[in-house]
Parts: C-alpha cells; structure tokens; sequence
C-alpha cells in the first residue's frame, strides 16, 4: 500500500443518523468505512467503483483474485447488479434475506473486474444489520465488503477488532457492538445446474433444501485437500490462525463431546509443557475442569450459536495473551455447528488429536 493510505486518520462513529451520513459521505467520495452486520464486520468500499475496490485490497493486504461480496438494500438491486436472476435466487431471496446468506449470480457490465476479481460472476447479499442497511441506503450505491480483518486473521466480531487491524489504513469504523451470529454468511453460487454452498455458515443446507430442493456442497470444503480447489477463492487462503499451534482434542467415539477422556488428555498435555505458555478453549460447562489459568471462553455447548459469537475474539484472546500451545474442545457437527466446526478445523491447520 502506498504511503498517503498509511497517513489516513481513522474516525471512530456510531449508529446515530449523524454518523450514518458522514460514512455515507465517505463512501460517496471513495473512501473506506468499517461498518457492522449481523455476522461480522464488513470493510466497505463503493462496489461499482474500481479504485474503491482497489483500496479494499490494498487495505487488506489481500490478493486481489479474491472477489468481493456486494451488499444491496433491497431486492430491485439484485436486478442492477445480476444479468440472470433464475426463480431460486428469487426463493431464497424471498425465504433469507434480510440475512446471512450470500448468492451468486452472472454479473452485470455495471460491477467492475476489481470489484468480483475478474471473474464474470457477482456476490450479493443483503445483510439484516440496521447500521448497514442504513449506511447502504445512504450511500447511494452498492457497498462492496470483504471482512475488515487484515488478510489473514480472524474475522472482527467488534469495532475493537476493526481497530486491532485497520487503523490508520481506512477513513472510519462504524461502532454497533458486538456482532449477532459471529461467523461469516453461507455462500450459495446458483450459476451451475445444481446449486452448491460454496462456504457454510448460519443458513445451513436443510433450510436452503427446503426452499429449492437437491444443494451440494463445494467438496474442497468438505474433504480439505491441497489437489481440490475451493470454488470461492477465499476458501483457498490459510484463514483465522493463532500465532500458537492450535490443536482441537476430540474423543474418538464421542465425536463433538467434551468426555472425561477430552479433559484428562487435555490436563495431561498441559503438565507435559509447562515451560510453555497454553490456553485452553473451552465452554462454560467445563471452565473449571483445567489445570490452567489461560482459560479462553467459547460459549456453551448446548446452543452453537454463542459459540460462533466467540470464536473469532477467542482465537484473538489466544494472540492477546501471547499463547505458545493452545488446545481446543471440539464442536458438535450439527448443521451450523458443522459450520463453526469448519473455522475452527482451519484455524487449527486441521490438526486434530483423537482420544
Ligand atoms: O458475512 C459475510 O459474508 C461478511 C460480511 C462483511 O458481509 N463478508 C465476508 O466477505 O465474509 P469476505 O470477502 O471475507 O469473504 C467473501 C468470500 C470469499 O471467500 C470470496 O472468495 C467469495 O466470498 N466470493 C466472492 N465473490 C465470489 C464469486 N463471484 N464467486 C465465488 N466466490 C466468491
Ligand atoms: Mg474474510
């Protein structure tokens, strides 16, 4: 990134009007802004402006291959932006949004190269979040957002994280809290024959079944493999690592729960490195079960959900405390705890250690 970007004065704003309308202005004039949605903090841009893409990248310090979800206000814009709207986007339209779910679809001339990283394709989603619905009406365009981390660490849940990361390198950060669902949306690309999640997330593929009928799911997801090639290039890039070596200890017969055979191995894991720092993520069930005072919290177990909401400011925490080795229950493959399950396997490098 050139130096002038560098020198940028990063304002803090709330969700007030005022602060709406001063983001809105920037984006107008081409700048950055930070905002919330209801999975995690976007880093938006104008969408149908190349420069504006280009910054995001440079921003990012991401590879600019990897394209950019548009986020609209309403469902007419899908028809600005998409060249084909076939009748299950219009379903799932219909069924999911405002939400968590992001559709692709043959793009339009109208959203630059820069913008879908020179593919002819276009994401789209409409975010429920009322700052960011606010902010997109207000701007007057389309707003392209990957998520505002830095490339490579986990995605911010709070405006705190946004500021970890982008400080001085975007032109304003929209304060709305912590985030709802903490994990990125479900991506869907309707483009082939049979529609296929591209990357899993809250709107798992039983409800989108219901709505449309048979979806697959992109393989590389599933079956983590160097040969498969990931259809959302994002999926491709090392994601959400610690600095530490994370390992997620899971019992071999009781997949998803946390056993007494978990917590001994853990503990003993624990007394065979006690010249190095380690912490331990766990939920609230078993806080209290480890021989150490790095305890990181994830959430509890019976509801996935207030996991998803920590993880990402757990895998921080762990950066934070300056965690050595850090081991991890793991999660319960249920449809969206398949999808936290997910992150947490990349964050780990897929390293599991069964007991
Ligand atoms: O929840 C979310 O989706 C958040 C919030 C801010 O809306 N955004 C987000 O954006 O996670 P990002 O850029 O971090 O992830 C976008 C993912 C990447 O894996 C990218 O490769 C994929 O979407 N993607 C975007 N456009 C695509 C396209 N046309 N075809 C295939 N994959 C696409
Ligand atoms: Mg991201």
């Amino acid at each position: 990134m050139d130096n002038e970007s560098i020198k940028i004065n990063t304002l803090l704003l709330g969700t007030d009007e005022k602060s709406i309308d001063k983001a809105a202005e920037l984006i107008k004039s081409g700048g950055l802004v930070a905002f919330p949605t209801e999975t995690v903090y976007g880093l938006g841009g104008d969408a149908l402006s190349a420069d504006s893409s280009r910054k995001i990248y440079a921003a990012k310090g991401r590879p600019s291959d990897n394209p950019l979800i548009v986020h609209i206000a309403d469902t007419a814009s899908v028809y600005e932006l998409a060249a084909v709207v076939p009748d299950k986007a219009k379903d799932l339209m219909e069924a999911f949004w405002p939400g968590p779910l992001t559709i692709i679809l043959p793009k339009k001339d109208i959203v630059p190269d820069e913008t879908t990283g020179g593919l002819d394709t276009v994401a789209i989603r409409m975010p429920s979040h009322p700052a960011s619905l606010d902010l997109i009406r207000k701007s007057n365009t389309f707003i392209a957002a990957p998520s505002a981390n830095t490339s490579g660490r986990p995605s911010p849940t709070t405006a705190q994280h946004v500021q970890e990361d982008m400080t001085g390198r975007i032109d304003a950060i929209i304060d709305g809290g912590p985030v709802g669902i903490g994990i990125e949306s479900t991506i869907i690309d309707l483009t082939t024959e049979i529609p296929a999640i591209l990357r899993p997330g809250y709107i798992t593929k039983s409800m989108l079944e219901a709505i449309i009928g048979t979806v697959e799911i992109d393989k590389a997801i599933l079956q983590p493999d160097p040969k498969l090639r990931p259809r959302a290039p994002g999926m491709k890039y090392t994601h959400y690592a610690p600095k530490g070596k994370l390992t997620i200890v899971e019992d071999k017969t009781h997949p998803g729960e946390v056993t007494e055979n978990v917590i001994s191995r853990i503990n003993s894991l624990i007394s065979e490195s006690s010249d190095k720092k380690i912490a331990v993520l766990t939920t609230e069930e078993h806080v209290k079960d480890y021989n150490t005072e790095n305890i990181i919290l994830l959430g509890n177990t019976k509801n996935n959900i207030t996991v998803a909401s920590r993880l990402y400011a757990a895998l921080r925490e762990c950066d934070t405390i300056g965690a050595e080795l850090i081991y991890s229950e793991s999660i319960s493959r249920d449809e969206f705890g398949g999808a936290v399950m997910n992150r947490l396997l990349k964050a780990a490098g897929q390293r599991v250690l069964y007991v």
